[in-house]
């Protein structure tokens, strides 16, 4: 397994789990199972991540374009989506995870929402991490919705237009509450962000791995950490000049504002 080192953890992850369809193919199967071994990988990966410790997983279950999707595929993974939340829910209890939901929610079927809200409240107490699933959920759409909060105080006199900044977009934008995305993983081998944290990902990690999502291991979720721990984010400014490591210096960049 990759070696993670317990400092300089990742904050916050987001991940794009792809691949689920084409996993189904290989085996001649349909999409169905694909997702189904999708929802036990998205089990392992809550798991590895709460016992890496980190504070922010957020997992894109269903874009707001899944939609769009054959009803029997949308239904198969609304009902997954439902198992998984009655399945997990004493393990996101009991592991202090706090359970999270960004996206078009009024879309989603009675059935989750059943579940979903009172695990959302029920857990909203816990601190140990949070587990955020994107479902409906677009970067554009929410994007959209911040500017629409904005524009409408705005013209009810409440702000003026000077106060529409980066910073009070973002305090509209629900998918960033626990912090900008560190590092964005997605899996299935395509190189693309696909509507996932639009926002947010000005300054993220962006690591693709080619495994198709069910069969994402730990050791998988590993090898993300490891490159992100390799990699130095300077967020715009210049690198640090080389210097004996210091233990009151423990930042490796120089705060310079270009
Ligand atoms: C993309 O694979 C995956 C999705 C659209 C859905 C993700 C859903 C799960 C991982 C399972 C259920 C979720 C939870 C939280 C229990 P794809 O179908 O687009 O794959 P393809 O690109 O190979 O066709």
């Amino acid at each position: 397994m990759p070696l993670v080192e317990a400092r300089n953890l990742p904050a916050h992850v987001g991940i794009i789990m792809d691949g689920n369809g084409r996993w189904a193919q290989q085996r001649g199967k349909g999409r169905a199972l694909g997702h189904r071994e999708g929802a036990a990988a998205v089990r392992r990966t809550v798991r590895a991540a709460r016992r890496l410790g980190l504070r922010a997983l957020t997992l894109y279950a269903f874009s707001e374009q899944n939609w769009a999707r054959p009803e029997e595929e949308v239904d198969a993974l609304m009902e997954l989506l439902r198992d998984f939340l009655l399945t997990e829910r004493g393990e996101i209890l009991g592991n202090g995870i706090r359970l999270n939901a960004i996206g078009n929610l009024g879309r989603l079927p009675g059935l989750v929402r059943a579940v979903l809200d009172p695990l959302r409240r029920e857990s909203e107490g816990n601190e140990q991490m949070t587990l955020t699933l994107a479902l409906s959920y677009g970067g554009r759409e929410e994007i959209a919705h911040a500017a629409r909060v904005l524009a409408g105080e705005a013209a009810a006199g409440r702000i003026d237009l000077d106060d529409i900044t980066p910073d009070a977009l973002r305090a509209q934008m629900p998918s960033l509450t626990v912090g900008d995305p560190d590092l964005v993983i997605r899996t299935g081998g395509e190189r693309r962000i696909s509507n996932f944290l639009l926002y947010g990902l000005a300054y993220a990690e962006l690591y693709f791995a080619d495994v198709l999502w069910p069969d994402f291991a730990e050791a998988d979720l590993h090898a993300a950490i490891a490159s992100y721990q390799r990699r130095e984010r300077r967020f715009g400014l210049v690198p640090a000049p080389r210097e004996e490591p210091s233990e009151r210096r423990p930042a490796s960049i120089t705060r310079i504002a270009i």
